[in-house]
């Protein structure tokens, strides 16, 4: 795989917005952790240090090794990066006393420099650092302010290292698109060739190099990622690759049958197994939400184990990993407690003894649904919102029965297809509703009811760490709560969740 530019981090909040960025302009980039600088560094056309929460001026702060790096290839620092080369080179950083959080404008800017190309005087650009340099290295010069910051940018005498106390890579620098294309296509001359084309045609040779005519059997689960990864290995292996599809009794009403339909026609060796009574014995009368998701973690694992064994002679095992799982992030924190578990669902163990091929290991999410619009894959398929390996069970509150999941699966099918139908379910990132475990007292005709409350959440996000409640108009609320209450046996009460992630999550399991 071509590999063009590294970006070192420092624990950003925002490394992957950079890599992002940089994907977003057709070339290919790595994050590697600032203590892993490659050994070899061959394949590298440009570095980028990110940002950071640490200060340059603690005992603490990250040092990397840039030895066989500066000088010898572009570098853009952006923020930490930038102060860190300020500090190792004779220049001063110290703690700031002017406010250089939020909104700012550049100012004497020097025209001639390549990093500026087509940016005016007065672009707005995104400041958040508590540290500012006082005072450049010997070898360095100033090459754009803002008001209250005079090195906003600067570079080093005849090298193209360059150092942005701003950053970049968020939307409120205006131009920052352009200044990364400026230092990554005018400055270190790479190509703009990673496209979704590209990566399909690379991947399908590299697949067929690494498989042969091996077999691998892949989890489907209905969502993107794993769809993706099967329709690419499908390209490079045809029915040599078994996916298996399995009903956890816990999916979306119908989405079974409809999903395995779907994945027939896309031509896939596909096999549908309904375990469905497994996976409710495995919960009955459980309600902690932890334990729901071992307790379908391990379901999942001995149904999958099982029919893997009944394909003959299969060596790998595909999975449907993306770049955020497998990124080597810098601790900020030491290690974070566990809120929920969510990678749970389709780890499976050691003791199959299968190699493991992972074809999007390398790519953003948004990547992936533009591989798969590549691929052919329906829009709608791709369109689809995320859905949590343990289903509807973390829906749920209390425990599972056959009888809740079917009236959540009513509630859930009404709310879904409202959003259909009024075009907002493009506008939400994720929806579902919520089984309570509460009654409330109603009345339906003359008659006193006694019946189940539903909370319908509606999320805009943007990966899943944090998230809003949408404001979905009253009149759509009105129409959908009518019909949950008069088609839905057994719930009475519909409301509808306004909290923001954080403090709560997505999910009320
Ligand atoms: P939370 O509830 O943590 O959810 O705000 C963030 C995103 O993760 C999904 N989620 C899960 N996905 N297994 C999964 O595969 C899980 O156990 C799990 N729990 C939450 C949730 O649907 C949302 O997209």
């Amino acid at each position: 795989m071509q590999k063009n530019i590294l970006i070192l981090d420092f624990g950003s909040q925002y490394t992957q917005l950079i890599a992002r960025r940089v994907r977003e302009l057709n070339i290919y980039c790595e994050i590697k952790p600032f203590n892993k600088v490659p050994e070899n560094l061959s394949s590298f056309k440009a570095v980028i240090l990110s940002g950071s929460p640490f200060s340059v001026r603690h005992d603490n702060a990250p040092i990397p090794d840039l030895k066989n790096i500066k000088g010898q290839l572009p570098i853009l620092a952006v923020c930490y990066g930038a102060q860190h080369l300020v500090q190792q080179h004779g220049g001063s950083v110290e703690a700031s006393n002017t406010r250089e959080f939020g909104r700012a404008h550049l100012e004497a800017i020097k025209r001639d420099n390549p990093l500026f190309e087509g940016i005016e005087e007065g672009s707005q650009v995104w400041m958040s650092h508590s540290d500012t340099i006082m005072a450049l290295p010997p070898d360095a010069h100033r090459i754009a302010s803002t008001e209250d910051v005079k090195f906003a940018a600067f570079q080093f005498d005849d090298e193209d290292t360059y150092g942005i106390q701003f950053h970049p890579e968020v939307y409120h620098t205006t131009d920052g698109l352009k200044l990364l294309k400026n230092f990554l296509v005018k400055i270190a001359k790479v190509p703009q060739e990673w496209t979704p084309a590209k990566f399909v045609d690379l991947s399908v040779e590299e697949l067929k190099e690494t498989i042969g005519d091996q077999k691998v059997v892949l989890g489907l689960s209905g969502g993107v990622d794993s769809s993706v990864a099967a329709v690419l290995l499908n390209q490079a292996i045809g029915d040599n690759l078994y996916c298996i599809f399995v009903n956890n009794g816990l999916l979306r009403k119908n989405e079974f049958d409809e999903v395995l339909d779907q994945y027939k026609n896309m031509g896939l060796n596909v096999k549908g197994v309904d375990a469905s009574e497994k996976f409710y014995a495995a919960l009955a009368g459980v309600s902690d939400p932890e334990l729901k998701r071992k307790r379908i973690g391990n379901a999942f694992i001995e149904v999958f184990d099982d029919e893997a064994h009944q394909i003959k002679d299969v060596t790998f095992l595909a999975q449907g990993t993306i770049y955020p799982d497998v990124i080597e992030s810098v601790s900020v924190n030491g290690p974070s407690v566990t809120i929920k578990s969510h990678h749970n669902v389709g780890g499976l163990p050691e003791y199959m003894k299968l190699k493991v091929v992972e074809p999007l290991k390398m790519l953003f999410k948004d990547e992936v649904r533009r591989v798969g619009k590549e691929l052919g894959i329906s829009p709608k398929l791709l369109g689809r919102h995320p859905f949590p390996g343990p289903g509807l069970a973390i829906r749920i509150l209390d425990d599972v029965t056959p009888q809740k999941v079917s009236i959540l699966q009513d509630v859930d099918h009404i709310f879904i297809k409202a959003l259909r139908d009024w075009e907002l379910y493009d506008e939400v990132w994720q929806a579902g509703a919520m089984l309570l475990p509460v009654h409330s007292v109603g009345v339906m005709g003359d008659e006193r009811t006694y019946e189940k409350v539903v909370a319908l959440r509606a999320v805009e996000s943007t990966d899943g760490m944090t998230a809003d409640w949408v404001d979905l108009p009253y009149k759509f609320l009105q129409n959908v709560s009518n019909k949950i209450i008069n088609q839905v046996k057994g719930v009475n009460r519909v409301v509808y969740d306004i909290s923001s992630k954080p403090p709560s999550t997505i999910e009320w399991e």
